[in-house]
């Protein structure tokens, strides 16, 4: 019989991004998967994956954001988004958002094109 976790990745197409280990200690990480930049954050027990660059204006990294009562606060002009949804409801817009499993020890992001659904995953 497959591990559940092995059963988890088959659909999607799920790229390691990092270990706990080296998200826990600064909450935030930058990565490159494939070509995308992808900031990964810790919230709680959870991780979530954004596109790094904000959607406003493209050229703020959302990794020198601050994340504060459930959203994360770009740089640039302080829009805010939901951890759970990427959504700013200020401006009516959303961030893009990833997918993530974690399996042991290891952060997987779903590349694949979102369907809108919660992208957070518990990391303990
Ligand atoms: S660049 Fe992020 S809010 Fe303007």
């Amino acid at each position: 019989m497959a591990d559940d976790s092995q059963a988890v990745l088959e659909t999607g197409h799920w790229v390691a991004a990092a270990t706990t280990r080296e998200l826990k200690r600064r909450r935030k990480l930058r990565v490159e998967l494939e070509g995308r930049a992808i900031t990964l954050f810790a919230a709680g027990e959870n991780v979530y994956a954004f596109d790094d660059l904000c959607v406003h204006q493209r050229n703020r990294s959302l990794s020198k954001g601050t994340m504060l009562h459930g959203r994360v606060i770009c740089p640039g002009h302080q829009w805010q988004f939901d951890l759970e949804t990427g959504y700013e409801p200020d401006q009516d817009v959303c961030q893009p958002t990833y997918q993530v499993r974690v399996v042991d020890d290891t952060i997987h992001v779903d590349l694949s094109p979102r369907t809108g659904d919660t992208q957070q995953r518990n990391i303990s």
